[in-house]
């Protein structure tokens, strides 16, 4: 299924992701986001902006997810960490937008 994700740089990419696996996973394959901890909900390098059409419609993000959330510089209300997403064919044509560097 395919995602269309916006860079840092703002350009747009169609990336192809595999049901069932973590969306991070999808993203770096595609160099799109570092994941640095590789999905274990601490280096925040996989943040992402879901966009408010589709936010609501993932599962909440878990008490850890969301504290990493709280600290980061740039969170919004539709931040998530892709490591802590599961791709589902719900998710197909969902516009993602990979978050700023934090800088740590
Ligand atoms: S890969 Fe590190 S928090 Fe997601």
């Amino acid at each position: 299924m395919k995602l269309l994700v916006t860079d840092r740089q703002g350009e747009e990419h169609t990336v192809e992701a595999t049901v069932g696996e973590s969306l991070m996973l999808s993203l770096r394959t595609h160099d799109l986001v570092d994941a640095t901890c590789s999905g274990s909900c601490s280096c925040a390098t996989c943040h992402l902006f879901i966009g408010e059409a589709w936010v609501s419609d993932l599962p909440p993000p878990s008490d850890d997810e969301a504290e990493v959330i709280e600290f980061l510089k740039f969170a919004q209300e539709d931040s998530r960490l892709s490591c802590q997403l599961i791709v589902t064919e719900a998710m197909e044509g969902m516009k993602i937008t990979v978050a700023p560097e934090e800088g740590f």
